[in-house]
């Protein structure tokens, strides 16, 4: 079986949903449930024997290693984090706390597991780290995209405690030989997405007659991967990638977030559109700045692409069109989970920007 943390998240449920369609191998998913995590993200599985749900912390040391211990994984995944950059920027400590103190004390409760297995177990066992393209900084538009030797630069809270986990799991394989993976990746976007974030903050502000906030000049750009691809990329590199290497995930997929609203609004004029017969792009607003706010970020991904075969299966815009007909099909889980406390962000994040 393998561990997953972190796999009530967006990126986490979609990544244990897809192992479990395509392997009967079991999953142990350790999730502390933050306002992140959502175990309506896995009903599909309630009851699934192959699937065993643990609600705990990674930064608990005894906790995992209880786990680690009776359960015998081949393979820790981490997807586990407080992920969203303006939130750091609000209230930066849950980011340390998790994304380095938590590591820290997971890698030291799978270091000890490791160093007790023997023969094979020991060869094949795995820990793979999901981290992100941001810890590498800010691009201008001409630079040359993120490859794996480019150096750290992170600007936020959010990717400078990235930075840091990054840095601890690859001190763990060079200081005491665990066998590591890390992976890189650009934005995603999808099902089961939290509306915080932009792509699906501008669907459910666009259906509920909302604005959509531009940061800045919305010239900010992102490479986009759909969830699924990045799903596989961590499946493939869990397989076939080599111990101690990073590689870049991306959808090879540059666009400035003026263009990503402009396309969901297009797509929904068509799959929904307003009761007055207007077009959404009439509810773009612009609003101050995020501070510090990078202004690109794109992936050379091909490293796993020519060492692993990985490519990405979606285009921008097949991703795309999937990702709003599952928001149009699943408001239920919107309504879910944009109750009191995602209220409460919204006024701390978007009052002081109008
Ligand atoms: P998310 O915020 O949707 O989910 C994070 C999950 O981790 C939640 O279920 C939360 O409850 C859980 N969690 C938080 N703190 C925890 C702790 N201390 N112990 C156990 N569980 C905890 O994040 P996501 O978008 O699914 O991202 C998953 C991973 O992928 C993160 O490591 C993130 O840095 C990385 N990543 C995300 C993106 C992206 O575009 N979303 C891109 C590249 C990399
Ligand atoms: P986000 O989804 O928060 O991801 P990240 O900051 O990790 O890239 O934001 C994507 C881009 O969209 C980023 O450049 C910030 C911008 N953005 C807006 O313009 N308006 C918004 O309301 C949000 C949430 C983001």
């Amino acid at each position: 079986m393998i561990l997953v943390t972190g796999g009530a998240g967006f990126i986490g449920s979609n990544f244990v949903l897809d192992w479990l369609a395509q392997s009967d191998e079991p999953v142990i998913n350790l999730d502390a449930l933050t306002y992140a995590g959502n175990l309506e993200n896995l009903t599909d599985l309630s009851g699934d024997p192959r699937h065993l749900f643990i609600h705990g912390d990674i930064g608990n040391f005894d906790l995992v290693a209880k786990l680690l211990a009776d359960q015998k994984p081949r393979a820790v995944i981490n997807f586990a984090a407080e992920s969203h950059v303006d939130r750091s920027i609000h209230g930066p400590e849950d980011f340390i706390q998790t994304n380095i103190v938590g590591t820290f004390h997971l890698l030291e409760a799978v270091r000890a597991y490791w160093s007790d297995l023997a023969g094979e177990a020991k060869a094949n066992f795995r820990f793979l780290h999901v981290s992100t393209d941001e810890v590498y900084g800010s691009l201008e538009k001409d630079d040359p995209a993120f490859r794996e030797t480019s150096r750290y630069e992170p600007n936020s809270p959010y990717s400078a405690s990235k930075a840091a986990s990054d840095h601890l799991v690859r001190a763990y394989h060079h200081t005491y030989g665990l066998p590591v993976l890390t992976t890189n990746c650009s934005n995603n976007y999808g099902p089961c997405h939290f509306p915080e974030k932009l792509i699906p903050l501008v669907i459910h502000n666009a259906l509920a007659g909302k604005p959509l906030p531009i940061y800045g000049d919305g010239q900010q750009i992102r490479d986009w991967l759909y969830v699924k691809d990045h799903c596989s990329a961590i499946r493939r590199v869990l397989e076939a990638g080599r111990v101690g290497e990073t590689y870049n995930i991306g959808g090879w997929n540059e666009k400035s977030n003026l263009e990503v609203v402009h396309t969901l609004c297009t797509i929904l004029d068509e799959l929904s559109p307003r009761g007055d017969g207007k077009p959404y792009e009439e509810q773009i607003t612009y609003v101050k700045d995020r501070p510090g706010h990078d202004r690109r970020y794109a992936i050379d991904a091909s490293k796993i692409e020519r060492e692993l075969g990985w490519r990405p299966a979606e285009t921008f815009d097949t991703g795309i069109r999937k990702t709003v007909r599952w928001y149009l099909d699943n408001q239920a889980w919107v309504s879910n989970v944009t109750s009191g406390a995602y209220r409460q962000w919204l006024d701390k994040n978007y009052e002081a920007r109008a």
